[in-house]
């Protein structure tokens, strides 16, 4: 992985995420995971807001990722959590710049930090 530009990052080479498949990388310190849904490339944080589970094994149809463990959902495009508003996802660009794979983070000042999102505490009166 070697980095692009701050806060952005080559992946891999398009080859690496045909379409219909994901894949985890590590990039500036977090864990994405990457999708490619018929061609449209999209990434997030890798750890599923609820425990954390590998987002990259979960499954992704017409935009909506569904967590392969509790079948927590999201929308890929925004982040915005399908099962509970308050989980959401960290979105990050991810475009085809050649062969090559280019990876966008969010807010590269948090590349390096937690994203905030204790499983185990969510905002209380909500449970997980
Ligand atoms: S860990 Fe993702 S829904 Fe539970």
């Amino acid at each position: 992985m070697r980095q692009a530009q701050v806060g952005q990052f080559v992946v891999g080479r398009v080859r690496d995420l045909p379409p219909g498949l994901s894949r985890s990388v590590r990039a500036g310190g977090r864990r994405i995971a990457l999708f490619n849904e018929r061609g449209k490339l999209y990434a997030v944080d890798e750890a599923c807001p609820h425990m954390r589970a590998d987002l990259s094994n979960g499954d992704l149809r017409d935009g909506t990722l569904t967590c392969a463990w509790h079948g927590w959902r999201f929308d890929i495009r925004t982040g915005e959590g399908l099962t509970r508003s308050w989980a959401r996802l960290r979105t990050h660009r991810l475009y085809r710049k050649g062969d090559e794979l280019i990876l966008e983070m969010a807010d590269p000042s948090e590349a390096s930090g937690d994203t905030g999102n204790d499983p185990g505490c969510p905002p209380p009166g909500r449970e997980p």
